[in-house]
């Protein structure tokens, strides 16, 4: 095998075409707006529903703010490449597809690959932290499911997460019968969310007050023993003692609630789906982007100063915050809302899994069984139907913060090989309209790279093993199937397309 042969690129132009032949094609109706709901949708979620109260409490204080804008500005600077490809390369896939178009056939299984990591996970976090504010509603009206029905986190023996396999199923379902029937469900969805989230900064902002912000940034205190691999490994690599909170506690904090704005790369996956990609993708993607950022550093200003940081809830923060200052009416609809809105993030990553699943099979690098539509919906109902079903038992099974840690990291791995395929594709193929350019190439892309790269250092030594495990596990799959069967591969294709790097 020639490693020119593994670094095999996909022609823009045939990416293009392959997305036209009508078997393989998706429909065309989303418009800047619908790609922006989106955004908001997947984005607002877990993160500041969740973790805010979680990272206060443990890494950073009030200083959660500045964590919130810290991964704010990292995930702005991969938008901005982010948006170049999709305006470039508007096919189903995202990430992978860019790389594939730009870095080669390898590189851009790798990313497929994390991918799946990122979407799959990242769903089941999700369903997992829903199924946590169903059962808290349902046991303010008195009805409690059996302990062995409520998952796995504070248990030690069996248990199996009921709630959480179940939304994943439905939201399946919904999936398969069609994009449109979905994007209506989302729209008034996100509603709720984010009138849930307006209602927490205005009614909270009445409710705040000064003394809850000393110290702002509380000064750094060392890990308890045995922190071992659950330092970050920057602490780890430059020998320093694994504290918390202190300045290092921002970025600490800062790579854990990145989870919180994880999604709106998942507007780029619908790209094909988009009525006029050119225009309306980077306008999507960074609005989107612009208006979560806001609303994240406006509610944690506003919850770490309406209850102390020692004192805030780790399960449901923002709705205690306001039960501690005697207002439990807010705290029932913030949780009705958050409850609701949890929904929408689910089926968008879950959607945009699929969408990834059905681009590598397309391409060859799955079984082409996976990359048929659906006669009637339209929509690629295999890899919908398999990874939903997995990925409900893996919601059923799992474990919720160990598990967002390791999305975070896929996460930010794809960020970075997103920004370098701008500045490799700029030189490969300078000729290719580009509807939105990235400014300030190659020193923005290099500035996101070193920013992506910053926040993984700051995750725990024990999420990079497990990442390196999943991703030597793809690289394996890789050599025994998709090398072999990849359209690219000599006798497989329309050769003219085969571009060795
Ligand atoms: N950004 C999404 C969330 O916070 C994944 O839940």
């Amino acid at each position: 095998m020639s490693s020119r042969s593994v670094f095999r690129t996909k022609k823009v132009e045939h990416s293009l075409d392959s997305a036209e032949q009508s078997e393989h094609r998706l429909r065309k109706t989303l418009s800047a707006l619908d790609l922006t709901v989106f955004g908001v949708g997947v984005v607002i979620g877990t993160g500041i529903f969740v973790l805010t109260g979680q990272v206060a409490k443990e890494n950073a204080g009030p200083s959660v703010a500045i964590a919130f804008a810290v991964a704010g500005v990292v995930c702005a600077l991969a938008a901005l490449c982010y948006a170049e490809f999709a305006s470039t390369v508007p096919v189903a896939g995202s990430a992978y597809t860019f790389s594939y178009t730009s870095l080669g056939e390898l590189p851009a299984w790798i990313i497929g690959w994390d991918l799946v990591l990122e979407f799959a996970l990242g769903t089941a976090v999700v369903a997992v932290g829903w199924s946590g504010y169903i059962r808290s509603l349902l046991e303010n009206i008195g009805w409690t499911l059996p302990e062995v029905l409520s998952g796995r986190d504070g248990t030690t023996g069996f248990g199996f997460d009921l709630l959480a396999a179940v939304l994943v199923l439905l939201l399946t379902v919904v999936l398969v019968v069609g994009m449109k029937l979905s994007a209506r469900i989302t729209s008034v969805v996100v509603a709720i969310k984010v009138g849930v989230v307006l209602l927490v900064i205005v009614a909270g902002a009445f409710l705040v007050k000064a003394e809850n912000y000393k110290p702002f940034i509380p000064a750094s205190v060392p890990q308890e023993a045995g922190g071992g691999l659950h330092a970050p490994l920057i602490q780890l690599i430059f020998g320093f003692a694994p504290s918390n909170f202190g300045v290092l506690g921002i970025f600490t904090a800062a790579s854990v609630v990145f989870f919180a704005f994880i999604g709106f790369d998942v507007v780029a996956t619908a790209a094909e789906e988009t009525r006029n990609p050119q225009r309306d993708m980077p306008r999507g993607i960074l609005g989107s982007l612009a208006i979560c950022t806001a609303l994240y550093v406006l509610v944690s200003i506003v919850v770490t100063g309406m209850q102390h940081y020692t004192r805030l809830s780790v399960d449901a923060p923002l709705a205690e915050a306001f039960k501690a200052t005697g207002h439990p009416f807010f705290a029932g609809v913030i949780s009705f809302g958050a409850a609701v809105g949890l929904i929408t993030v689910c089926m968008i990553l879950l959607l945009g899994q699929t969408r990834v699943f059905f681009a590598m099979s397309r391409d060859g690098l799955l079984p082409r069984f996976f990359s048929h539509v659906h006669p009637r919906f339209k929509t690629p109902y295999r890899p919908t139907i398999l990874l939903g079903v997995i990925i409900a038992v893996v919601a059923g099974f799992t474990r919720l913060a160990e598990l967002a840690e390791l999305v975070n990291i896929g996460t930010l791995f794809a960020f970075v090989v997103v920004a370098l395929s701008v500045i490799i594709l700029r030189r490969t193929r300078p000729d290719l309209p580009r509807a939105f350019r990235t400014p300030w190439v190659p020193v923005l892309p290099v500035v996101s790279v070193l920013a992506s790269l910053w926040l993984m250092l700051n995750l725990p030594a024990e999420t990079w093993i497990r990442f390196a495990v999943w991703m030597a596990l793809g690289v394996v799959v890789y050599f025994a199937y998709g090398h072999r069967r990849s359209l690219l591969a000599p006798g497989r294709t329309p050769t003219p397309d085969t571009t060795p790097h």
